[in-house]
């Protein structure tokens, strides 16, 4: 992470998160989204549903009425522009960070308003892959993947290690136990970091930037990886990305962050073929429009 405070306060609107916009959520029909696509999903079936979620940093409103849904044992990648809250929108689906409102359901529980302790258990369902990385550069690989095992109370050294190997053959890198940080490739620590985030066998994982940095082998192994975890375990996935490839690779739905709202929600297919302009800006890398 960057080493910046986190906001952990609870601010006490938080407590009346409301329901009522519940209705008025992002669709699944493709397309520019309106407050008009109603689904029924959220609570009642899908994995993560998020409503209205909002989320001030530094009095900046970054999210401004986030809602998604994520279906069990789907891919959703999320794109958008650079600073647009895409990190910041994962670190409030586990509790990193606390948002001012909003309803986030994982599973069929409201994670707002949860004590650190009820978070823990979330946790354990959910892990994540963070975009820096994270890893204890003075900690083993070993020691890396077998940390949020050792903070939920697993002691027994044999257990561990036998869940450790296990990962680590999942992320191909059997026999690395070993090594430093410092020694492994960018792909390598992107791989620790995936070991890590599936030691507790959550039912979810979210990536940020999981290809970011490597060459196009590298990040097709890694595209490979999230799939096989898809299919292997029937993991539900948040990938967010910048990598437009991996993204069509990976990603059974697109949501395209834009000013703090899911702005497109669609397959792959229909983003490029979606005509908005500032969805055609960003995948053509334009930046005029948006400049003027
Ligand atoms: N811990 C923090 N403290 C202060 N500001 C933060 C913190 N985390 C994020 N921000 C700010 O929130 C905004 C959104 O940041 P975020 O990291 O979510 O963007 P992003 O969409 O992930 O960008 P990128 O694609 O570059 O990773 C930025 O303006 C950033 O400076
Ligand atoms: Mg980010």
């Amino acid at each position: 992470m960057n080493g910046r405070k986190e906001d952990r306060r609870l601010p006490p609107e938080t407590a009346a998160a409301t329901s009522r916009d519940a209705a008025a959520v992002t669709g699944r029909t493709a397309g520019v989204t309106t407050e008009t696509n109603v689904v029924s999903s959220g609570p009642n079936g899908a994995m993560i549903s998020v409503r209205d979620l909002r989320k001030k940093i530094d009095k900046e409103e970054i999210l401004r009425g986030v809602d998604l849904d994520v279906a069990v044992g789907e891919t959703l990648v999320i794109i958008g522009r650079s600073g647009g809250g895409k990190s910041v929108l994962l670190k409030n689906l586990i509790g990193l960070m606390r948002p001012e409102c909003g309803e986030i359901w994982i599973a069929d529980q409201n994670i707002i308003g949860m004590s650190e302790r009820q978070l823990g258990s979330v946790r354990q369902k959910v892990g994540i892959l963070f975009q820096s990385g994270a890893l204890f550069d003075s900690m083993t690989v070993e020691d890396n993947i077998a940390f949020p095992l050792i903070e939920a109370g697993m002691r027994n050294p044999n257990s561990v290690r036998t869940r450790v190997n296990e990962v680590l053959e999942v992320v191909e890198l059997e026999g690395e136990n070993a090594k430093m940080p410092e020694s492994l490739s960018g792909g390598m620590r992107k791989r620790v970091g995936l070991a890590r985030a599936i030691i507790r066998q959550p039912s979810c994982v979210l990536y940020d930037e999981p290809t970011s940095g490597l060459d196009p082998v590298v990040s097709d192994s890694i595209n490979r990886l999230i799939r096989r975890l898809q299919h292997r375990f029937g993991m539900t996935s948040i990938v967010v990305t910048h990598d437009m490839k991996s993204a069509a690779k990976v990603g059974d739905h697109i949501a395209y962050l834009h000013e703090g709202r899911i702005y497109f929600y669609g397959t792959p297919d229909e983003l490029t073929r979606c005509q908005d302009p500032i969805i055609q800006d960003f995948l053509q890398g334009r930046s005029e429009s948006t400049e003027r």
